[in-house]
């Protein structure tokens, strides 16, 4: 890891101003902003979102400043990355609105902790452990993270509430979860992939067309009680 990705940088989402260093950006800053699409054409506003492996948070962030939450919770497994999140909730005076866990998976989360609405950017490749200890970012050692949060999520979702989990399609498939979504009393909603943006958007937005295309490898399952 050489120096720079380990120094302090900033990302606005409006007036969020987000910190994280390099090295924690699993993608939740470029694909995972597709959220903001998706969530506004199924769930609309919700009162309390949680972001499951939120890193630095880019995500749960973003959906907070536009105005899809009023509560947030992020948590993580990498201290640096729940230091990044702590930073952000203060610099921005925002500890009446967000809380933040270091944990593995669900494990180290309140049961009083209770929410609407489920979003992820988790590791995307089903690997061994020694992949996994080399790049928590990427893999998922036997699926075991996935494994562990659909068993485990229902104790902290609102009767109503729901999952939105991105996933990547050139790792995995729907086939993947759905054995550990339903045994675990939910159903599948809708598994889709974000509307992508018009050429103009592209222009835009990334001034490359070729990066929203990549993103197109993105999906999202949906899904909520039985
Ligand atoms: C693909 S990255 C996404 C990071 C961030 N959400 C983003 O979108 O940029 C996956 C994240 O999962 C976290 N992670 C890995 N294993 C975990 C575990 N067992 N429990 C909680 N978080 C974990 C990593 O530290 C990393 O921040």
């Amino acid at each position: 890891m050489n120096e720079g990705s380990r120094s302090i940088q900033t990302i606005k989402y409006k007036d969020i101003c987000v910190y994280f260093m390099d090295y924690l950006n699993g993608g939740g800053s470029g694909f995972g902003q597709q959220y903001l699409r998706v969530l506004k054409e199924r769930v609309g506003i919700v009162e309390h979102i949680y972001e499951f492996c939120a890193g630095p948070g880019f995500i749960g962030f973003s959906l907070l400043a536009n105005g899809f939450c009023d509560k947030l919770t992020l948590a993580d497994i990498n201290p640096d990355a729940v230091e990044c999140v702590k930073m952000t909730i203060e610099k921005n005076g925002l500890q009446d609105k967000v809380k933040c866990y270091l944990s593995d998976c669900l494990d180290s989360i309140p049961e009083t902790e209770k929410w609407d609405l489920v979003v992820s950017n988790p590791p995307h490749w089903p690997s061994n452990e020694k992949q996994y200890k080399e790049n928590i970012r990427g893999y998922d050692p036997d699926l075991i993270i996935h494994k562990k949060f659909y068993r485990d999520i229902k104790k902290f979702l609102k009767p109503d509430g729901s999952l939105i989990i991105q996933e990547l399609g050139d790792a995995t498939s729907l086939d993947t979860f759905k054995d550990m979504i339903e045994s675990n009393g939910l159903k599948i909603v809708e598994e889709f992939k974000a509307k992508p943006l018009s050429v103009l958007e592209c222009v835009l937005k990334f001034k490359n067309i070729k990066k929203n295309t990549r993103y197109s490898t993105f999906y999202f399952i949906w899904s909520k009680f039985k």
